[in-house]
């Protein structure tokens, strides 16, 4: 399984703290940046991340155009990145390029980074000290989890049940809709 993660992270680095500490637990992973390889060719991983700090509320757009013209179809795919508000968010765009070519999103990992953008640097900046210790160390499990969940499915037949993603958790309405339409795979 070679994984490689595609990424872009200029402000202070904070994003790259997160998966050099992912590289480095796991020599299977490759990082590229896409600043200095922007025409990188993707299609003998089976596995692409895409990692970037946030700009103007969505990836850096280096990466969205990188990802528009070099992802493959059909790679399972995860998203990395830091952001300096509070709340995370932020992943329309290069979801949007995901679904397109098909990609299945393994999942996401974001945490605070470092932020002296416009007046910020006037006050010193915010979310100082971030990526912290935990976050670096909650990216690499997070990293971990995403090898876990492939595992499971790995060896199965995936089938898909078109029932839209309306539901909580064990919804009665959706249990009942399952009893009767696809009694087969309970
Ligand atoms: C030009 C610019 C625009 C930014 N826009 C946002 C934004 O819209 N929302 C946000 O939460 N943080 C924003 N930030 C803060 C960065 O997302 C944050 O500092 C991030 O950790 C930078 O990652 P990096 O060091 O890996 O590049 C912005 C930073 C810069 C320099």
């Amino acid at each position: 399984m070679k994984t490689v993660i595609v990424y872009y992270s200029k402000h202070h680095g904070n994003t790259k703290k997160l998966i050099d500490a992912i590289a480095a637990a796991d020599s299977t992973v490759s990082l590229i940046d896409v600043t200095d390889n922007p025409d990188a060719d993707l299609s003998g991983y089976d596995r692409i991340g895409f990692a970037s700090g946030i700009y103007f509320t969505s990836f850096a757009k280096q990466l969205l155009s990188y990802a528009e013209e070099h992802l493959p179809e059909n790679k399972d795919v995860f998203f990395i990145y830091t952001h300096g508000a509070p709340k995370g968010g932020f992943l329309k765009d290069i979801r949007e390029i995901t679904k397109k070519k098909n990609c299945r999103e393994l999942g996401k990992y974001h945490c605070l980074g470092f932020d002296t953008f416009g007046t910020f640097k006037l006050v010193g900046g915010i979310a100082k000290g971030h990526p912290d210790g935990k976050e670096i160390t909650d990216a690499v499990k997070f990293f971990k989890n995403c090898n876990k969940k492939r595992d499971i499915v790995a060896d199965k037949q995936i089938v898909c049940l078109n029932i839209p993603d309306n539901y909580s958790y064990m919804d009665d309405d959706l249990c009942e809709l399952l009893e009767s339409d696809v009694p087969e795979y309970l």
